[in-house]
């Protein structure tokens, strides 16, 4: 069940508005604040796929929604938010903006985290003035509100609590956070990423293959294996009975024969972005880029499904995590049931509908880390 009483979402956009829909989804309400006019339609796109994914994953219903506003300032949608995600375009200058105002308006104990794909926290808590202790990087993948992966990275003045309470939000929304143990750029993933996106760039400007031969040459092979296993996991087996040792004695040579670019860049200009682009509106088919999410959504559920079907029935990897989430938000989805039913019959009767009651006060997680900033502040 949710830890997170109220969230904020500043930016919504691709990784923003996924955000919002996990958030949403998990019955949290959510204040958000993005001055693109275009936001709340984009949001509410991004929304309704999700919605459209999560009911292949339920069944038997879906939880109660969380509410959704729209707030006019950043001030006035952190205000009351004791988790608030940074969503804002991959530039420094804008985060420290952001976050410097994200700082001065949200209540001291709110845990603030940013979804930078590569900047440190420490470059970026230098503009939060009152609570800088309280910032992590949590690093999430698209689409946020089906991949569970997020890294949650510390910076300099981030209080080790606050990576803590950080873990218990992002798992309390069905998600798995790995803490990077040492702050570098881009983290692990991104890392990892960029190494194959500069390959794979390398690969069609030099003429070897063409974007859908380079993404088949993917999924119809170690894709598959890195979905389920990763990719030390793989190799291991791949070394045959004899295992890792055997497999880093055979390909251990390799790592000095020509087998990457990766230290040169391919020249970054109109000429290669046409080429890629091309190939990838031709790789398309004609199909939108709405029908391709929904495609991948599809996927990667029935991917989740099947894996949480495996290793006799417990689930494996993705899978095991797949299986615990949907049970947990059956169980919300169950709750809002008997009151649904409740509020129906009270609405067919005669009289004044009964008042909601209030939402339970729960006590606040993230009211660790400022206790955690007063005993334990670092020089
Ligand atoms: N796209 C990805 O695959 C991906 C994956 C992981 C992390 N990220 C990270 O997530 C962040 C957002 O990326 P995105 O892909 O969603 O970008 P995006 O361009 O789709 O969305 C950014 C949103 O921020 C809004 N915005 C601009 N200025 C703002 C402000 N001052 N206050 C509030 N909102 C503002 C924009 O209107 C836009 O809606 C970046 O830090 C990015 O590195 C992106």
């Amino acid at each position: 069940m949710s830890i997170i009483n109220k969230a904020a979402a500043i930016g919504g956009g691709v990784i923003g508005a996924g955000w919002v829909a996990r958030l949403l989804l998990n019955g949290i309400d959510v204040s958000i604040f993005d001055p693109d006019p275009e936001a709340s339609r984009k949001v509410g796109e991004v929304t309704k796929g999700a919605r459209r994914a999560y009911k292949q994953m339920l069944p038997g219903g879906l939880p109660k929604e969380g509410k959704l506003t729209f707030a006019k300032t950043i001030a006035e949608a952190v205000a009351d938010a004791d988790f608030i995600q940074e969503s804002v375009p991959e530039r420094l200058d804008l985060k420290h903006k952001v976050l410097a105002e994200i700082d001065a308006h949200a209540p001291a104990n709110a845990i603030v985290g940013s979804s930078t794909s590569g900047i440190k926290p420490t470059d970026m808590q230098v503009a939060m003035k009152k609570h800088p202790e309280r910032l992590v990087v949590g690093h999430p993948f698209n689409p946020v509100y089906l991949l569970p992966l997020v890294e949650i990275v510390g910076g300099e003045q981030t209080f080790p609590e606050a990576i803590e309470v950080a873990k218990e939000l992002y798992a309390s929304i069905g998600m798995k956070p790995v803490v990077v143990r040492k702050e570098i750029e881009a983290f692990v993933g991104d890392r990892l990423l960029e190494a194959a996106w500069r390959e794979a760039l390398w690969l069609v400007k030099d003429g070897i293959c063409t974007v859908e031969e380079l993404d088949d040459i993917m999924r119809y092979s170690f894709g598959l294996r890195w979905a389920q296993m990763g990719m030390f996991q793989v190799y291991r087996v791949a070394g045959g009975e004899a295992g890792m040792r055997h497999f880093m004695a055979q390909f251990g040579p390799c790592l000095k024969w020509p087998w990457t670019k990766l230290m040169d860049v391919p020249e970054f200009n109109d000429e290669l972005v046409d080429l890629i682009a091309t190939q990838s509106d031709e790789q398309a088919h004609g199909l939108s880029i709405r029908e391709l999410e929904r495609i991948r959504d599809d996927n990667l559920v029935a991917i989740m499904e099947a894996l949480s079907r495996q290793n006799k029935g417990k689930g494996w990897g993705a899978g095991a995590l797949h299986k615990d989430y949907t049970r947990q938000l059956a169980k919300l989805a169950a709750k809002k049931t008997p009151a649904k039913a409740a509020a129906k019959a009270e609405a067919a009767k005669p009289v004044k509908k009964a008042a909601k009651p209030a939402k339970a006060e729960k006590p606040t997680k993230a009211g660790k880390a400022e206790k955690a900033k007063k005993s334990k502040k670092k020089g």
